[in-house]
């Protein structure tokens, strides 16, 4: 009996060629009218006697069809897998396709460059908005109501004020955070202000909208030498070379007392201007970089802080300018038309990260 239930069903199951075949099969044996179900229901039928002899050998029977069926499923599961994995080849050395990559903006990367090197000088970033209000813009910057300043730097207004009467403005320069800074931190402080600002004008050096990044460090018995020093140790680090030499003119912002225009040293090769060494040698000349000098006080008043107790200086330079002579780009429009072909040349690979290393059209 034994036999002649299992031994043929073994066989064949062992035989199934196909997952087909051995489903099949199963119904025939295990299923509600199979075989092995119908030898096993015999038990019920039995003595007691007779089911203590037989019954251990037909579990046995069940249990080794079953675990044959699931054996030859694994295996002709695997067959199906290796003959598709033999069918379908993959050649991995083969090169993949070019995916188009975006690039970080020379504007971004130059931010980032001084974030980088203000931060090690124990700088924090501050911002401040774009919409700004004539007061932090202009007034508390020590710029009156009748300056010329007001006109100089061709603001655009907007036609309603806001809910204190102040006129509302796209601010012309990074310096209110200056102010917000004060107000919102107190002093000590030590902060960059990178940014947009807006000014009506355009031509080649010229953008309606460009960057600059403001510096402010308010603290106790600051002068003259803590901001040449500051600007020496950054332009250094910044354009990589430690021959940069500085030359501090005389000049006037209302917002400081004594201003300072700052120039730096370049040579001229090959008709271009490469930054480092006196302007003073033979062949070389200055150029003039940015505005500074020391906090008025009335700014560090327009601040809330008591210019008796505190001092500070603060300078403000163009980022583009910044990025145009670090990386060699004369057109400033360039800079926001936005073409793939410009960014794809001058823009950095997003996967570098963002050191004062990483060159020009590292970006794929
Ligand atoms: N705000 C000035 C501008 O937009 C630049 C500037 C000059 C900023 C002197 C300063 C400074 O902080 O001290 O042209």
């Amino acid at each position: 009996m034994i036999e002649e239930n299992t031994l043929p069903a073994l066989a064949e199951i062992e035989c199934a060629a196909t997952l087909e075949a051995l489903e099949g099969l199963r119904v025939r044996t295990l299923g509600k009218s199979g075989s092995i179900t119908t030898l096993v229901k015999t038990l019920g039928a039995m003595s007691d006697e007779e089911r203590r002899t037989k019954g251990p050998l037909i579990h046995a029977i069940r249990t080794t069809v079953a675990d044959a069926i699931t054996a030859r499923k694994a295996a002709l599961e695997q067959a199906a897998l290796a003959a598709q994995l033999s069918r379908d080849t993959l050649d991995l050395t083969l090169p993949a396709p070019e995916q188009p990559r975006g690039s970080i903006h020379p504007v971004s990367q130059v931010m980032d460059e001084l974030a980088e090197i203000f931060a090690d000088m124990g700088f924090a970033v501050a911002t401040g908005p774009e919409i700004e209000d004539d007061w932090h813009n202009f007034t508390a910057l020590n710029i009156p109501e009748s300056h010329p300043a007001r006109a100089m730097h061709d603001t655009f207004y907007f036609p309603d004020k806001d809910d204190e009467g102040r006129a509302m403005l796209l601010r012309t320069h990074t310096s209110p955070v200056q102010i917000r800074s004060m107000l919102q931190h107190g002093a000590p402080l030590r902060i960059i202000a990178p940014g947009r600002v807006y000014r009506s004008d355009s031509d080649a050096t010229h953008t309606p909208m460009f960057h600059q990044v403001e510096g402010l460090v308010i603290d106790k018995g600051i002068h003259l030498g803590h901001l040449k020093w500051t600007l020496e140790t950054f332009l250094k680090a910044f354009f990589e070379r430690e021959d940069i030499v500085l030359r501090l003119r005389p000049s006037y912002f209302p917002f400081t007392e004594p201003s300072v225009e700052v120039d730096v040293g370049f040579a001229l090769a090959g008709g271009k201007r490469v930054l480092g060494g006196s302007g003073d040698a033979p062949g070389h000349g200055w150029m003039e970089l940015l505005g500074s000098g020391m906090v008025n006080r009335k700014v560090i008043e327009a601040g809330g802080l008591d210019p008796d107790e505190w001092q500070g200086f603060a300078f403000g330079v163009g980022v583009d300018r910044l990025a145009m002579l670090k990386y060699g780009m004369d057109d400033l429009r360039a800079f926001f038309d936005g073409d793939v072909r410009w960014l794809a040349h001058y823009g950095f690979s997003p996967f570098d990260v963002p050191t004062l290393s990483a060159g020009v059209g590292t970006a794929a």
